[in-house]
């Protein structure tokens, strides 16, 4: 009897951490963790950028490297957006990322698209070819941050 209470109290605490642990994952930690995802994301793309205005000196092999890390860093911040994560932490995210879903599950494939695009492009080393697709993939940022990220 005692044994079944214990185990019953053990189960019913596990819930309540199960619960907390959920809770915590929704609002601040996700929200950090999404805006450190496209603070990365952006720190490695502003260095492609750099290199296709001519503020850094084109260089293939760093063009690929970097290209390769977007492409993958792209992948990375759409699941600190679920559902609750709205407020709970300072955020710029408008509340359309949960009223159009659709919408901006659709901006998120477009950019993950172009970035797949971008690390192929630099692997070929046509500079012209890069720095066009560059173009396009901030386009594909500007596309988002327009409907869905506050002034
Ligand atoms: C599908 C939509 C979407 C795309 C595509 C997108 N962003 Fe954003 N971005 C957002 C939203 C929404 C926020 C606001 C996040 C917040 O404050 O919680 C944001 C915030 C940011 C931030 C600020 C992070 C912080 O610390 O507050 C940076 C930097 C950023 N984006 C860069 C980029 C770059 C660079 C690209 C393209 C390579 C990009 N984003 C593509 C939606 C998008």
């Amino acid at each position: 009897m005692r044994g079944a209470l214990t185990a019953f109290l053990a189960t019913l605490v596990a819930g309540v951490m199960a619960i907390a642990y959920a809770q915590d994952i929704k609002s601040d930690r996700s929200i950090k963790y999404r805006q450190g995802a496209l603070t990365t994301m952006s720190w490695q793309f502003g260095m492609l950028g750099a290199m296709a205005k001519g503020e850094r000196p084109y260089n293939k092999d760093e063009a690929i490297k970097r290209a390769s890390y977007v492409a993958e860093l792209s992948k990375l911040p759409w699941e600190g957006f679920g559902p609750g994560t709205d407020q709970g932490a300072p955020t710029k995210a408008k509340p359309e990322v949960w009223k159009e879903p659709a919408k901006f599950k659709d901006l998120q494939d477009k950019l993950m698209a172009e970035t797949a695009k971008l690390e192929m492009v630099a692997k070929t080393g046509d500079e012209a070819a890069f720095k066009a697709q560059v173009g396009a993939t901030g386009k594909a940022c500007g596309n988002c941050h327009d409907d869905f990220r506050a002034k």
